[in-house]
């Protein structure tokens, strides 16, 4: 490495440099370079030495993971190039991608590797590693879509308060999930307050969830309060700069076009986010129409879908009363339930609100009726049993407001479509396996506060 590069190797001398400046070495005396020593704390800075150290100040963080591929992100607060090596023994990291782009904003897409497989993995520059070889930095490549494998995702609403309650929250999944660990998760929307901003998402998201980001592919959907600062039609804002998303289903599903809403496969399950804050809602209009294509197209047996306001809530947003919260029931969840979706998950209010197994909805509370009801039982084995979706059943799916991992509001918690409804900080751990899936409210504190079970066998 020259002295022209972006960083000095600890074992580098002048003397074997091809740009030789004579200086740096010469003056601190030392004999060698050091990773830590300044040029601007050189009484002689000859310029060619960097300023600063680099080191990476945001992530590393996973992105648009398939079963054959991954986007690896990270920042640096000096421009270099991009490397990531990696390979099955974090102390042999014998493959590597890489981009020759100088930049801080690191992202580097990763392909040909094999499905279901623990990669080990470092990140730096062509001049150095910074970060990485060692047990803690991995990533899992998802299964072949369509595979039955035990599949556990955790999901996130609201979660961007940056404080003790987010911690806590934080805190009781990880205890809770210990070594099982996670193969993905969600962001459900507003995961920055109180605006969205970059340095928002440095304290809500990166300083608050490293261990997972660097291990497990992070999945978000755009909140009104991420939307503050972003914009969906022109993609741009900190929300769609920090994200790299699928737009030509580089992890499964329909191509939509657009990082504000997007599908992928993982295992035996189809997941599709919309954005329900700053796309068009219309049901003929681009977004809908692509979820209907998109629908149409999956043969998974597990169809997920996600985006920020809630369907059907009494917490401290209200879907009788709100339009963005009108909109999707009426538009959204006539397609999605005529493709036989099995749980749709938002957030928005503040507060945990599950509801029975329901279908065809699409109106008021006031108008919800006996027979939308396909099982009004609390969804649990040990109780009324399990929800049951039996071989190509499709009627039937439980929504789940989950908008309480960073703060909670009060409100009535009324609505009738809710089998329960807590005014908890929490989390939702969704583990599915083969034709069962099992949701648990997990509280700040470790209790799970609900259960209930889907099966399809
Ligand atoms: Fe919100």
């Amino acid at each position: 490495m020259g002295c022209g590069d972006e960083v000095c190797a600890a074992d580098e001398t002048c003397a074997s440099c091809a740009n030789d400046c004579g200086l740096c070495p010469d003056l601190c005396g030392d004999g060698t370079c050091d990773a830590s020593e300044l040029c601007s704390t050189c009484d002689a800075d000859c310029g060619i030495c960097p300023d600063t150290p680099v080191t990476v100040t945001r992530g590393p963080y996973l992105q648009s993971g398939s079963s054959s591929g991954v986007v690896v992100r990270w920042r640096t607060n000096e421009n270099t190039d991009s490397v990531v090596a990696y390979g099955d023994d974090p102390t042999s990291l014998t493959n590597v991608a890489a981009s020759s782009t100088t930049t801080g904003e690191h992202a580097v897409r990763i392909d040909g590797l094999a499905a279901e497989t623990r990669y080990y993995y470092a990140i730096g520059s062509s001049t150095a590693a910074l970060v990485g070889a060692d047990d803690d930095h991995f990533f899992t490549t998802a299964p072949q879509a369509g595979a039955a494998r035990p599949t556990r995702i955790w999901v996130l609403g609201d979660s961007g308060t940056a404080n003790d309650n987010a911690r806590s929250v934080r805190d009781a999944y990880e205890s809770f999930t210990g070594s099982r660990g996670t193969d993905l998760w969600l962001m459900l929307g507003d995961n920055a307050y109180s605006d969205g901003t970059d340095d928002e998402y440095q304290r809500a998201v990166f300083d608050m969830y490293p261990d997972t980001l660097r291990n497990a592919v992070l999945w978000p959907t755009l909140g009104n309060h991420d939307g503050h600062s972003a914009d969906s039609a022109t993609q741009t804002g900190p929300y769609y700069d920090i994200f790299t998303l699928p737009t030509a289903a580089e992890a499964g599903g329909v191509p939509s076009g657009t990082e504000a809403y997007y599908a992928f496969d993982y295992a035996n399950v189809h997941f599709v986010c919309l954005d329900s804050y700053d796309s068009n809602p219309d049901p003929n209009g681009p977004m809908m129409t692509w979820m209907e294509n998109d629908l149409a197209a999956t043969t998974q047996p597990w169809i997920v879908a996600f985006w920020h306001h809630p369907p059907y809530s009494k917490g401290s947003h209200d879907s009788d009363s709100e339009g963005g919260l009108e909109d999707m029931r009426e538009f959204a969840l006539p397609i999605l339930e005529s493709y036989g979706v099995d749980l749709v998950l938002s957030g928005h209010s503040h507060s945990y609100e599950r509801s029975m197994l329901l279908n065809g909805h699409y109106g008021r509370s006031g108008t919800l009726t006996g027979s939308m009801m396909i099982d009004s039982g609390d969804g649990r084995e040990g109780g009324d049993g399990a929800y049951l979706k039996p071989g190509s059943t499709t009627e039937g799916a439980v929504y789940i407001v989950a908008g309480s991992s960073g703060k909670t509001s009060s409100a009535p918690l009324d609505h009738p479509a809710m089998y329960i409804s807590l005014l908890e900080l929490g989390s939702v751990v969704l583990d599915v396996d083969d034709a069962r899936l099992e949701a648990t409210f997990l509280d700040d504190a470790g209790s799970e506060r609900d259960t209930f079970t889907i099966r399809k066998d």
